[in-house]
C-alpha cells in the first residue's frame, strides 16, 4: 500500500519546508508522545513540526489500516452505497482520502479535528487531491468532547482518535457519532491492548444502542477475547525513503497494527468467522484461529479436504474465514 500520488507529494513539499534535522527530531518526539504520555489532557501533536512529522511518518500507516477497514465495510455491503462521511479527529484528513478511494464517488465529506494547525495542513493536502469532493470539503474546528450533537452523514468515521480523549468522553462521542451516523460507523485504533480495551468498551455500548457489529466480529454476543489477549490486525506499508530517514530502520516496508470495529444501523451480514493470527503453515495441514458465532476456535485445515485446503493456502490473518459452518 502507498498514499495516493498526490497526497504524497503534498506531504513531500511540506517536508522539505521543514528540513530534514527537524523533522528527525520532531518524529521522534511523537513517536515518544504517543508511546509514554498519557491522558485527554494531553496534546501528542504539538508543534508544526510534529504536525508534518505525522503525516510524513503516521499518516501513511494510518491510511493504510483504514483503508483495509473500508474495503473490509464495502466487501460486506456490496450493495450499500454512501454518499457522505463525517471523519471525527480528522487530524490532516487521513480517513478521508482512504474513504475517497473506496467509497468513491462521495458528495459529500465533513472532518471534525479541535487543532486549527492541522486543519490548514490537511485542507493544503486536500487542495492537492483530484477528488473535487475533497478539495471542497467542510472542516470544523470543534472539541469533539464538546459535541452535543454531530449532522448526519451516511457514514461516521473515527480513526486513532478516540484514544486521546478520557475513556467517558469517547463513550461519549461514540454515542453522538452513533446517532449521527445514517448507515455506518467506522472505528480504528491502534492495535494494542489500550487500544483493543477501549473498542471492547465500545462494541459493548454500539450493541446495547442497537448496533450491528458486521466486522471484525462474525457475531453480536459478547467478545470472547481472554482478558490478557487483543484482537488486532495488520496492514502493510510500504516505506518511501523519506519515511526511512525519518524512523530509520532498513527494511522497504512497516506493519501497521489496529484493532477496529464496523457497525450497521440496518441488520447486515458479517463473515462467517475471522481469521485472528497468521495461519500455520504445516506440510499437509493449516490451522487457524479463529472467531466464530460459537466462539474462540482453533481449526485445522487438511490436504484430504480438496477444496477448503485450496481456500487455507491463500486465506490471510484478518480476512473472513468462509469455510466455517
Ligand atoms: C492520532 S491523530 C489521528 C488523525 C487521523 N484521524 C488519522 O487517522 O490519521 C488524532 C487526532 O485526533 C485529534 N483530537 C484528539 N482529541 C480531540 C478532541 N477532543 N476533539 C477533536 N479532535 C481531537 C487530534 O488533534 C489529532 O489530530
Amino acid at each position: 500500500m502507498q498514499l495516493p500520488t498526490q497526497l504524497k507529494r503534498a506531504i513531500e513539499q511540506q517536508s522539505d519546508r521543514i528540513g530534514l534535522k527537524q523533522l528527525v527530531q520532531a518524529a521522534t518526539e511523537l513517536s515518544d508522545n504517543y508511546r509514554f504520555r498519557q491522558g485527554a489532557t494531553t496534546r501528542f501533536i504539538a508543534t508544526e513540526a510534529h504536525r508534518i512529522a505525522y503525516a510524513a511518518t503516521r499518516m501513511p500507516a494510518t491510511y493504510a489500516a483504514v483503508l483495509a477497514v473500508l474495503r473490509e465495510a464495502k466487501r460486506l455491503l456490496p450493495d450499500e452505497s454512501f454518499a457522505s462521511l463525517l471523519d471525527l479527529g480528522a487530524g490532516p484528513g487521513t480517513a478521508s482520502w482512504a474513504a475517497c478511494e473506496v467509497f468513491a464517488p462521495l458528495q459529500k465529506i465533513t472532518l471534525i479535528e479541535r487543532d486549527r494547525e492541522l486543519i490548514r495542513l490537511g485542507q493544503t493536502f486536500a487542495a492537492q487531491a483530484s477528488d473535487e469532493v475533497l478539495q471542497r470539503a467542510e472542516w470544523l474546528a470543534q472539541d469533539l468532547s464538546q459535541v452535543i450533537s454531530f449532522a448526519q452523514h451516511d457514514v461516521v468515521i473515527c480513526s486513532y482518535a478516540l484514544g486521546e480523549l478520557s475513556l467517558s468522553q469517547a463513550r461519549q462521542v461514540v454515542q453522538t457519532a452513533w446517532q449521527a451516523a445514517g448507515k455506518a460507523l467506522v472505528i480504528l485504533e491502534p492495535g494494542t491492548m489500550k487500544g483493543f480495551a477501549l473498542l471492547r468498551q465500545l462494541r459493548a455500548d454500539l450493541l446495547v444502542a442497537n448496533g450491528n457489529i458486521i466486522a471484525p466480529c462474525p457475531h453480536q454476543q459478547t467478545c470472547p477475547m481472554p482478558e490478557a489477549d487483543w484482537c488486532h490486525f495488520a496492514a502493510r506499508v510500504e516505506r518511501s525513503a523519506m519515511h526511512r530517514k525519518l524512523k530509520g530502520g532498513a527494511l522497504g516496508y512497516e506493519d501497521e497494527k489496529y484493532a477496529y470495529l464496523v457497525v450497521t444501523k440496518s441488520p447486515a451480514d458479517s463473515a462467517t468467522a475471522r481469521i485472528l493470527r497468521h495461519p500455520k503453515q504445516h506440510s499437509g495441514f493449516i490451522q487457524f484461529q479463529l472467531c466464530t458465532k460459537e466462539g474462540l476456535q482453533e481449526v485445522t485445515v487438511t490436504r484430504r479436504d480438496k477444496e477448503a485446503f485450496k481456500q487455507a493456502r491463500k486465506a490471510n490473518w484478518g480476512e473472513a474465514w468462509s469455510n466455517h459452518s
